[in-house]
Order: structure tokens, then sequence, then C-alpha cells
């Protein structure tokens, strides 16, 4: 891994459609970031490197068969273009990492993010037509990465879903006020329900916990919301994370019985039956 003490991550994508992803990523919190420096993109227009006279960038498939191809040399010499760039800015682009997002490739996870996050240049590949033709792949990509069990129209909307998920595991990229929550659950649990003003809305009350001023309690309370969402909603995770945190369920049970006692304890000094 390139790694880099300042943690700047550049994403460099090839693709068709450059403005797609350069004006989906420049709104919110990654445009912030790039204003900021912290995180950079250069998108790459694919179809600029064809050594054809028409421009064109994809072919029918050797075999037959339905659909376009995307042709090895405009991709092949888009990518050379790039790791050169990367050379003069004083990476090592022979080693960064290529990712060619691609219903194929292995699913996406927060884990993942954080790995990317940690490297100093990120190539993305984004494929259209029916694919890109098996030889250049071979010899460029590192990472065949999907965003799930589904097939999309193109790559563009994968690789701005990764960068967007990477980008917010870049230290400087999330406010501190944004990035203490993930922090103190892990990856596993989903998140706890919140609730703004008014106390009351539709008749529905706001829980009185949160309005206890008892952040030990509300921690508590917020831990067992999470748990209880992710063992409904997503028993793999909630498997996940009791299987790394069982002193939580020892440290509980150990909590619930210092309870019952001292309740005992009460009741038995007052008499109750
Ligand atoms: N390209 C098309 N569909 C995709 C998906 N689900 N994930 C990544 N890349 C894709």
């Amino acid at each position: 891994m390139s790694s880099c003490a300042d943690s700047h991550v550049n994403f460099h994508v090839l693709t068709l459609f450059p403005e797609m992803v350069s004006q989906g990523l420049s709104a919110s919190v990654t445009g912030r970031a790039f204003e900021k420096g912290i995180i950079s993109l250069e998108t790459i227009n694919i179809r600029d490197y064809t050594l054809s006279k028409h421009k064109k960038v994809d072919d029918y498939p050797y075999g037959g068969g339905a659909g376009m191809l995307m042709q090895a040399q405009p991709v092949y010499d888009a990518f050379r273009a790039t790791v050169d760039r990367i050379n003069e800015s004083g990476g090592d682009g022979e080693k960064a990492r290529v990712i060619y997002v691609t219903p194929q490739g292995r699913c996406f996870r927060q884990d993942m993010a954080k790995e990317f996050a940690g490297e100093r240049d990120l190539i993305f590949l984004c494929g259209h037509y029916e694919g890109i033709d098996e030889r250049v792949l071979e010899e460029i990509v590192t990472d065949y990465v999907s965003i799930g069990d589904y097939v999309l129209t193109g790559g563009e909307l994968p690789a701005m879903v990764m960068i967007d998920a990477i980008s917010r595991m870049v230290p400087g990229v999330l406010k501190n006020s944004e990035s203490a929550e993930i922090e103190s659950f892990g990856n596993y649990l989903l998140e706890y329900p919140q609730y703004s003003r008014p106390e009351e809305w539709r008749g529905k009350r706001v829980p009185e916990i949160l309005l206890s001023g008892n952040h030990e309690k509300v921690e508590e309370w917020r831990l067992e919301q999470s748990l209880e969402r992710t063992r409904r909603l997503r028993p793999e995770l909630y498997e996940k994370w009791t299987a790394e945190n069982q002193e939580y369920f020892i440290k509980k049970a150990k909590r619930e019985e210092r309870a019952r006692r001292k309740a005992l304890k009460q009741k038995k000094a007052l008499g109750v039956p």
C-alpha cells in the first residue's frame, strides 16, 4: 500500500462521461473536501485517447453476441497517461490501485472504504456497453469491485458511490461532529434513531431518556437501540458485532444482576414481601 502521511487521496476516474462524475461529486461534503484540498478528483475522458479517426471507443465482440465492447487501446492509453501524471506529481503510478467497477467484482464494504482511504492515488475504471476487452483488464486492473447485486448502465454511479464512502474515511473530510459517531460503535451496527425539536410532533414525544441530560444513560440507550435495530434488520451484521463484543454482554449481565440485587435489598429494607 502506498500510504501517505498527510492522508490526502487523489481520485482518478477513467470514464466516457467525465461531467457526470465531476458534477455529481462537486456538491456537499465531497465538494467541500475538494475545495479544502484534502482530496482531489481528476476525470479522464477515455474518448480523448482513441486513435480512431471517428473517435470510436467500442466495437463488436468476437464470437458474436449482443452489444458492443469498449476497446483495449483507448482504455490502456488513458490509463498510461494517468500513471504518468501520478508519477509527475510525486506519486508511484505503477503501484496505484486500479479499481474496475463491475457487477462481477467483490462487494464494496465499509472496511474496503477504510482500506482505500489509506492510498495516495486511486484509479477507477468505469465500463459501458457490454463491458471492456478482457486483455486490457488483465493488464491494468488490481481490484474488481461491485456495489451490489444489480446491474447499472455504467460504472460512473458505482465509482461515485465508492469515492463518496472512501472520502468520508479520509481524516479531515468530515467535521469532528460528523465523524464522532463512527468510532464509538465500530462498523457493524446500524444507526440509532435520532430526534430534533420540537419535543412533541403529531402526538409523538421524543424518548424521555434523551431529555434527561444523563450522558451515560443516553449512550447506553443509543447502543441498545442500535443493537435492537441491527438484530431485527441485519441479523448477519448483528452476529458479527456480538462475536466481536462478547464483553459488552458480560458487562450488561453483571449490571443487570447488580440492579436486581439492589432492588431486592431495598424491598427487604422496606419490608415488602
Ligand atoms: N456496473 C454496472 N453495475 C454495477 C454494479 N452493480 N457495481 C459496480 N459496477 C457496476
